[in-house]
C-alpha cells in the first residue's frame, strides 16, 4: 500500500496553501486537490484520515466534502480520466453526441474504465468554459469546441502509445 502522506516538495504546497488562510480547515478544497494529483487523479484509502488531522478536523468532514464535490474520485480513475460535459450549453451543442461518441470509441459507459486502465469516462456537470462547447477535460486539461474527429485522433494516439 503506497504511503499516505504529502512528499516533501507537496508539503512546501501545503505550507503555502496554509498560509493564505486564517485557519488551516479553510484549506480543505486546495489541499483534495493537491492530493488527489499527488495520487494519480483519486483519493485512496487513508487519505481522509491524514488530511483530517492535518488540518485539524474531523475524518467525517473530510468525507462530507469528498462526497458532496463530484471532482473528487475515491475510485481509481483511468490514466486519462474524461469528463464531458452536458449541462445546457453543452448539451445543445453536441455534449450529448460527444458523450455518446466516447461510449462508443471506448466501449465503456460513464463511471467505468477500459480493461487497460487507459481511459475512464464520466458525464460531468458545467466545466465553465460554457461559451467554448463542447466542452470536455482529460485530467488536468481542459479542451474546447471539441469535435469528433479531435476525440477520435487522441484516443488512437493514446492507444497506440499506450501511455
Ligand atoms: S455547460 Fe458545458 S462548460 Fe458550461
Amino acid at each position: 500500500m503506497a504511503k499516505v502522506a504529502f512528499n516533501d516538495e507537496a508539503m512546501r504546497e501545503v505550507e503555502t496553501l496554509f498560509s493564505r488562510y486564517p485557519k488551516k480547515i479553510n484549506a480543505l478544497l486546495p489541499l483534495l486537490h493537491l492530493a488527489q494529483r499527488e495520487n494519480e487523479g483519486w483519493l485512496p484509502p487513508g487519505w481522509d484520515t491524514y488530511l483530517a488531522k492535518l488540518c485539524g478536523t474531523t475524518v467525517n468532514h473530510v468525507r462530507g466534502v469528498v462526497t458532496f464535490y463530484n471532482m473528487f474520485r475515491t475510485v481509481k480513475p483511468g490514466r486519462h480520466h474524461i469528463m464531458v460535459c452536458n449541462c445546457l450549453p453543452c448539451g445543445v451543442t453536441g455534449g450529448g453526441a460527444l458523450l455518446e461518441h466516447l461510449e462508443h470509441k471506448l466501449g465503456i459507459h460513464p463511471g467505468n474504465t477500459t480493461e487497460d486502465g487507459l481511459f475512464s469516462l464520466e458525464e460531468a456537470q458545467c466545466l465553465a468554459a460554457c461559451d467554448q462547447a463542447p466542452v470536455m477535460m482529460v485530467n488536468e486539461d481542459l479542451r474546447k469546441k471539441v469535435t469528433f474527429d479531435e476525440v477520435d485522433a487522441w484516443i488512437k494516439q493514446t492507444r497506440s502509445s499506450g501511455e
